[in-house]
Parts: structure tokens; sequence; C-alpha cells
């Protein structure tokens, strides 16, 4: 088993017209032991700009802290706020920095750009950027998620149909897999404000 497998996750972000969600299970586990049921994955950034960390979880923690340090950073050098395409790229080096002995997580952006134009951003453990038009998805139940992506994902859904597909993806597909799971938690981002939905799942 691969490390980034180890503690189990499940990461999804869809784009709709002028808004975006990104969601994620709630378990953490050592391997099949569920150490924790309420481990939440994606991190708020700023207002309409969220990152979510898929892998061993000790390296989400460290990798939310150095992201976190270096957002504050950019504030007060910059005097402006940071946007999508900064922070992936931005992300992107700093796992970079690390490719000999890297971060074991897969960092997933999602957010709204300043024209309120929906950005989600992928990438591996070395920070090798993968854009998508549609949906990214992450950690152990990716091959689910992108199964059920495929199938619910629309052009232009607003806020609630998206909200729809996302949590319904989400669900479905940690319900097949045995390393996450146990709830979900999905953020829906709109220009006006952003919503979180703290969805019941299957307890098994
Ligand atoms: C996550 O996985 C690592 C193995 O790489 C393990 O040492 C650690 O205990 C796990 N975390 C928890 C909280 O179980």
């Amino acid at each position: 088993m691969s490390i980034t497998q180890y503690n189990g996750s499940a990461i999804v972000a869809m784009t709709g017209k002028n808004c975006v969600v990104i969601g994620c299970d709630k378990r953490l586990g050592q391997q099949a032991l569920t150490v924790d049921m309420n481990f939440e994955k994606v991190f708020r950034v700023k207002d309409k700009l969220y990152v979510g960390l898929p892998g061993l979880a000790t390296d989400v923690q460290t990798l939310h802290d150095r992201i976190r340090y270096r957002v504050n950073m950019y504030d007060l050098e910059e005097e402006r706020a940071i946007q999508p395409d900064n922070l992936a790229h931005m992300i992107s080096n700093m796992l970079y920095q690390k490719r000999f002995g890297p971060y074991f997580c897969e960092p997933i952006i999602a957010g709204l750009t300043e024209k309120d134009e929906p950005y989600i951003m992928g990438m591996d453990l070395i920070g090798c950027l993968s854009s998508a038009p549609d949906f990214i998805v992450g950690g152990t139940a990716s091959d689910n998620l992108y199964g059920m992506c495929e199938a619910l994902w629309e052009p232009d859904l607003g806020p609630d149909d998206l909200f729809r597909s996302a949590s319904q993806a989400l669900l479905n597909a940690v319900d097949r897999d045995a390393m996450s799971g146990w709830g979900a938690v999905v953020h829906v981002i709109t220009p006006e404000k952003t919503e979180t939905y703290h969805l019941q799942g299957r307890q098994d």
C-alpha cells in the first residue's frame, strides 16, 4: 500500500456557473482501523478560496500550517488578496522544493477568481499541476469519485444543483471505499457567500 493511502481520504472539487464546490470525507484511519470521525481535509484559505489536502495526515497538517504562513506573508508583502491561480502555483512550488523527500499529499484548490469565474486545480505530490474544466478528485476514493462525477457533473449548474451533484458523488464514492467516509463536509462557494454543509454518511 502507498503511504498516501495509509490514513484514507476523499476530496472532490466541481465547477458550476459562477460557483464552485469542494468537499471531503471526515474519516482518519490507521489503515483499516478508524481513529477519528471528524478529521476535515478541506481548509479555508480566504473568502472564496479553499484548499483540499488528501494524503498522509501528518503532512496534511504540516502543509496546512505552511500554506497559512505563506498566504499571510503574501498578504503582508503584496497588500492584495491572493488569487486561486497564485495559490496553486505557490503550493506547487512548495511541493517541488521538497521533491526528493516529498509531502505525501496531493492538494486540490477550489475558488472563485476576481471575475467570479470558478477555478479548480489539482496537483501531484511534487507539485505537477493538472487542470480540468469540470471536476478534480483526490484521495483513496478517487477512482470511485471519477465514476460518480463523470455521471453526475453537468455544465453550468447553479449552486444548489452543484451542491447536490458533488454531495451525491462524494457520499456514494466513499461507500465503496473502506478507507474514507464517515460523513462529509461540502463548501459551496458563490460570489455572495460560502455555505458549509455537514452531511451524514454511513457509519461503517
Ligand atoms: C497515518 O498514517 C501513518 C502511517 O504512515 C501512521 O503512522 C499514523 O498513525 C496514521 N495516523 C493516525 C492518526 O492514525
